[in-house]
């Protein structure tokens, strides 16, 4: 596959790279203007891409043009079963009618109003968002990222001004595995080197702990410096005087087939991050919960940004809560996933030897056999395009 792409992308290249090349750079003209306007295929789509964009991503060789509900179609017109839902942030389906209404709506009335002035919409949602999730307090923001930033800014605060700990000794603790994120902050907490190797020098105060082992953790909260254990959840373990934080960002928003993956065990972290679905996929919305106790350390001019809590981000993260609740997309994850699970556990065990996974939010171990490697069926995990003899109606039957 990688080397079909290459190939493809040798044969548009050279008429993309001539602007470059020819020793002037025009800023526009009409001919990469007209070029722009034109349908691409998708080796050009590719070419673009792989000429003008960071190569910080890999994606898989499917140009997507247009989206609907679980549908995504390529430039070519294929229509494809969207099982990846933009990590957990379409978990209400693309171009949701109802979401994309309130957009257009704020759109066309007031987007931006910074945090200097108050505005009519930002503190409907924050009662809306609070009540819902049971939370004193909400601090918008807009990426999954800043969630973390925030939650690890709260915990350190509240650390300091309510804990006791001595200035600058903070610790927060992670798992092994963790990923919430890009930021200095979140790859200072990473153990995987594509993540963090060579951007140090890296931020202090943070530890590690082996993911999903109790008796770890223990040991590490017994350090009176521990401000908090953040960890995406499906374990959850707060101990003794210590924050738990539950970086709910792909977990979150119904897509493990409840409303938190915290749910599952009945569990209420002191500090929850959202993103990615709190917009439906349209806009990047973001959201720290927590209560008094916690989000009162944070004072006016310590923590902040333009675009947090804007009112195109509030009248978008309403909508695309309230699809959530009602269309049940809760407990039409859990039931699909169920079906999902059963039906993928039915493929042969000597390649697919485990099938894992919570609501929608599913993995599915691959064993490398002679003429059978991960590569070989990794597009078809991620999307599933449709062929002769296996349409979507087939997976739909899945239940996905
Ligand atoms: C668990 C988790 N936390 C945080 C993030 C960061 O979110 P964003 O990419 O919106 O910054 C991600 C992104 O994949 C994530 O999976």
């Amino acid at each position: 596959m990688i080397s079909k792409l290459s190939h493809s992308l040798r044969s548009v290249a050279p008429a993309l790279t001539r602007a470059v090349h020819s020793g002037t750079r025009p800023a526009s003209t009409a001919a990469s203007k007209l070029k722009m306007d034109q349908p691409l295929t998708a080796e050009e789509v590719y070419a673009r891409e792989e000429k003008y964009g960071a190569h910080n991503y890999h994606p898989l060789p499917v140009a997507l043009e247009k989206g609907k509900g679980l549908y995504v179609w390529d430039v070519e017109g294929n229509r494809y079963y969207d099982f990846l839902s933009a990590y957990s942030a379409v978990n209400q389906g693309h171009c949701h009618p109802k979401i994309i209404a309130a957009l257009n709506a704020q759109a066309s009335r007031l987007t931006l109003t910074s945090r200097a002035f108050y505005n009519d919409i930002l503190g409907a949602y924050e009662q809306y968002i609070t009540t819902l999730f049971g939370y004193d307090k909400v601090l918008p923001m807009n990426t999954g990222v800043e969630g973390g930033e925030t939650a690890c800014k709260l915990a350190r605060k509240w650390a300091y001004t309510v804990k006791g700990v001595p200035k600058n000794q903070a610790k927060i603790i992670f798992a092994n595995g963790n990923f919430w994120g890009r930021t200095m902050a979140a790859i200072s907490s990473s153990t995987d080197p594509s993540s963090y190797e060579d951007f140090g020098p890296f931020m202090p105060g943070f530890g590690l702990i082996p993911y999903n082992d109790i008796p770890a953790l223990e040991k590490a909260l017994q350090d009176p410096n521990v401000a908090a254990f953040m960890v995406e959840p499906i374990q959850g373990e707060a101990g003794v005087v210590v924050l738990f934080i539950a970086d709910e960002v792909q977990t979150g928003l119904a897509r493990t087939g409840r409303r938190l993956a915290v749910d599952h065990e009945e569990v209420r972290p002191d500090i929850v991050i959202l993103g990615k679905a709190l917009s439906g996929g349209v806009y990047p919305v973001s959201a720290v919960l927590c209560d008094d106790e916690v989000m009162l350390t944070i004072k006016p001019g310590e923590h902040g940004s333009t675009y947090g809590g804007n009112p195109l981000a509030c009248g978008v993260a309403m909508a695309a809560l309230e699809v959530l609740e009602e269309e049940k997309l809760a407990e039409n994850a859990e039931k699909m996933g169920q079906l999902l699970r059963s039906e993928l556990s039915k493929l042969p065990k000597e390649i697919v030897p485990i099938v894992r996974g919570k609501g929608l939010l599913n993995a599915i171990v691959i064993k490398e056999t002679k003429g059978m490697g991960v590569s070989d069926v990794e597009s078809h995990t991620i999307v599933v395009k449709e062929t002769k003899g296996m349409g979507v109606s087939d997976v739909e039957s899945l239940g996905c």
